[in-house]
């Protein structure tokens, strides 16, 4: 049988590539930390692995092959999107993905194929006067202390030639078990709407399973060393997100504040204070706020379609229905 890692196993995305994972008959190891949530992990063949990051990861990985032999595919989800302390980015996102590599080339143990969950974020705004959607061959120009720490991990990776990886990069994702999404649509269903700058903002999305789809074909392929912008295809106003949430949810009046984005870096600002002292993230630090005000979160799957023949099984409405009945079904909402 197979054998696969998945990191960040005890996330959002990280869960459903297990579940994924486990339909298509591979050996699972569920990265996770101790204290991790594992409601979503409650297949018993499931291994749970913990590991040591910063401090004797090669010998781990050496122990844990001579063991039950080398994991043939990595997909390594562990990261964060959010935090109170912009170095967290730096450490988690690239020194973590680096260390996680080193210790899977250094030990002799590269896999067959390694995937990187990068995000949009690593190119930055990109182009917010005609809205050309970012491509590979951009220049990236990441504004935030998340972007940059992603585009620096994938510039790791691509100076590895004899390194098989894959880099997805995916715009916003939605689904089942997602949190920040979640809080969007559970404002909408109080009756409030909240937008970010008067100037057009142009969405991408991609639905969950649709992500999982792309990510098992390029594994199942014989491609690597290559990267690829993962959306839907379709593009939409935050209105119009709003909106389809608004239909899904069947909310007849939603009270649409637009703040000016003056005034939601000050409030960033204060949050970032409060995170300080509490030590907890928010959904609003100032490194969220500079992402969720770009204008043009959109980008051209056009390679992902010629390369792994994808083509989203979902589009916004339909996703969002299922998401919004898991929610229910779950008492989220
Ligand atoms: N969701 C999106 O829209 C989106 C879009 C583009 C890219 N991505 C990327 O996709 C990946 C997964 O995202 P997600 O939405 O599934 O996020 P998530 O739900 O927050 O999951 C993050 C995972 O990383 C783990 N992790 C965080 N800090 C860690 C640390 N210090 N050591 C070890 N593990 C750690 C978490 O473990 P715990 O459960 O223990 O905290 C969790 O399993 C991330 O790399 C993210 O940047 C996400």
């Amino acid at each position: 049988m197979k054998k696969m890692l998945v990191t960040g196993a005890s996330g959002f995305i990280g869960s459903f590539y297990v579940d994924e994972a486990l339909k298509r008959g591979w050996d699972v190891w569920a990265g996770i930390r101790r204290h991790s949530n594992r409601a979503f992990l409650t297949d018993p063949s499931i291994h749970l692995i913990d590991l040591n990051y910063g401090n004797g990861l090669q010998q781990q990985i050496e122990q844990h092959v001579a063991q039950y032999g080398k994991w043939e595919c990595v997909i390594h989800c562990a990261g964060i999107t959010k935090s109170p302390d912009e170095a967290d980015f730096y450490n988690i996102n690239y020194e973590y993905t680096k260390q996680l590599i080193d210790a899977l080339r250094n030990s002799g143990n590269t896999p067959s194929i390694f995937i990187f969950m990068s995000s949009m974020a690593a190119y930055g705004p990109g182009d917010e006067k005609h809205y050309t959607p970012l491509r590979s061959d951009s220049t990236p120009q990441p504004n935030t202390a998340y972007g940059k720490s992603k585009l620096i991990a994938e510039q790791y990776l691509q100076s590895l030639p004899d390194f098989p990886y894959i880099i997805l990069r995916p715009t916003g994702v939605y689904g089942p078990r997602e949190r920040d999404y979640y809080v969007m649509a559970k404002m909408v269903q109080r009756g409030v709407d909240v937008a970010l700058g008067f100037k057009p903002q142009l969405l991408n999305f991609i639905y969950i399973k649709d992500l999982v789809n792309v990510c098992f074909s390029a594994i199942e392929s014989p491609l690597h060393n290559k990267d690829w912008f993962v959306a839907d295809g379709d593009i939409y106003t935050s209105k119009a997100y709003t909106d389809i949430v608004k239909n899904v949810l069947h909310k007849k009046h939603v009270f649409r504040i637009t703040f000016p984005l003056f005034v939601v870096h000050l409030i960033s600002v204060f949050g970032a204070l409060f995170c300080k002292v509490t030590g907890k993230p928010s959904l609003i630090s100032p490194d969220k706020i500079r992402i969720m005000k770009q204008r043009n979160w959109t980008c051209d799957i056009t390679p992902l379609e010629r390369d792994l023949g994808f083509k989203a099984s979902y589009n916004l409405q339909q996703g969002m229905e299922e998401t919004i009945v898991w929610y229910k079904e779950n008492g989220w909402l």
